[in-house]
């Protein structure tokens, strides 16, 4: 029998991709989300153009609406909790939005999850923020990137948490309740502490989804503002590969329940924001692309990238899909709709 799946988030980034990717599987879907993010609208109208008007349930709601989000869960056998505040810098200016978003929505969530019966499965996208500054960490500079001095294989799930930012406070707070809910209550939680996520469907802005940002800014002809010297790294996983890693954790749930996953792109996939992805950039544009410039923006990190042999060992996942690749794709999506943006 087909699973019934709860996305929350679902017209989001991360979550159109997943609900695309399970309605060619045929599975029953509905989606919760309050349709904040500018972008979502059109993700749900290309999941309709791609199945239909009637493919998935839809319900436009809050994940702070207590009531509302155990109703919308009391069928699910799958929940993959993805709704949030998702921006540093709007949780900066407006700490108690991001709370109730993030800290409280993920308690919602999980309440729906404990009490409805079903023993669903829940997968919850916490982030690499967590980790905060990581100032105990030595880094060092090359000529056109920061890279840590001694972690060279990333960073681990070891590494002492140190929530940083009210974002990385809010997802923090249910990053360890999704956990903790493993352990008190034995729901089948998951959690993947995700790095930068890029892809087709992403509506990047300067404050989140920096790729896709600077992608959409140089085709549209928008002007880029580089903070800080450019040469801070990430390391970049494709959301394909992300995705797999959530079929990879359901499938294997048994070994994944109660767990904690980095998932980046690891030490293969690392890129520095401008020194190299501006060539790499400018290179599909066919021209020089001329950017601004402006200092440290607060908690920006000179390094981070993940250490995902965890999610190898455990799960036998590992990223396909190569940056320059990845970058490639994402290129041409937002070449071939700009009137999207
Ligand atoms: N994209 C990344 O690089 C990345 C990295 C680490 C973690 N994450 C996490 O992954 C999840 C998905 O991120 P994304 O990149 O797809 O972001 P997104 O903004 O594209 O998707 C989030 C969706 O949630 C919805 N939403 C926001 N607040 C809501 C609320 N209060 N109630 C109901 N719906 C709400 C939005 O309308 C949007 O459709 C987020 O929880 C984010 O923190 C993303």
């Amino acid at each position: 029998m087909a699973l019934n799946y709860l996305v929350t988030g679902g017209a989001g980034f991360i979550g159109s991709n997943y609900v695309h990717r399970l309605l060619q599987r045929g599975a029953h879907v509905t989606i919760y989300d309050n349709l904040s993010r500018a972008g979502a609208p059109r993700n749900l109208d290309w999941l309709k153009k791609d199945f239909g008007e009637k493919s998935f349930d839809m319900q436009v709601a809050d994940v702070r609406d207590a009531a509302f989000i155990r109703t919308a869960a009391r069928q699910a056998d799958v929940i993959v909790h993805l709704a949030g505040q998702v921006a540093v810098t709007t949780s900066v200016a407006d700490p108690r939005s991001d709370f109730e978003a993030n800290a409280f929505g993920t308690f919602n969530a999980l309440e729906a999850a404990r009490l409805s019966g079903r023993d669903p499965i829940f997968i919850y996208a916490s982030t690499n923020k967590v980790y905060g500054g990581m100032e105990d960490v030595a880094v060092a500079e090359d000529a056109t990137r920061w890279h840590y001095a001694d972690l060279v294989n990333g960073c681990p799930e070891t590494q002492p948490l140190d929530f940083h930012s009210p974002y990385g406070c809010s997802k923090g707070t249910g990053d360890q309740y999704v956990r903790d809910y493993a352990r008190i209550y034995g729901l089948r939680s998951v959690v993947f502490r995700q790095s930068c996520i890029y892809g087709p469907r992403q509506f990047g802005i300067e404050d989140q989804g920096w790729l896709a940002w600077m992608t959409i800014a140089a085709v549209t002809g928008r002007r880029i503002t580089i903070y800080g010297d450019g040469k801070q790294v990430r390391d970049v996983l494709h959301v394909d590969d992300l995705l797999d890693a959530y079929d990879a954790a359901l499938e294997k749930i048994d070994i994944a329940k109660g767990r904690v996953y980095n998932m980046g792109g690891g030490a293969r996939n690392v890129l520095a924001v401008w020194s190299e992805f501006g060539p790499l950039l400018e290179k599909l544009l066919g021209r020089k692309i001329e950017v601004a410039r402006a200092g440290w923006r607060p908690g920006d990190q000179r390094v981070f990238y993940a250490n995902f042999s965890k999610a190898r060992n455990e799960l036998g996942w590992e990223p396909k899909i190569g940056l320059e690749q990845g970058i490639e794709r994402l290129f041409r999506w937002v070449k071939e709709n700009q009137a999207l943006f």
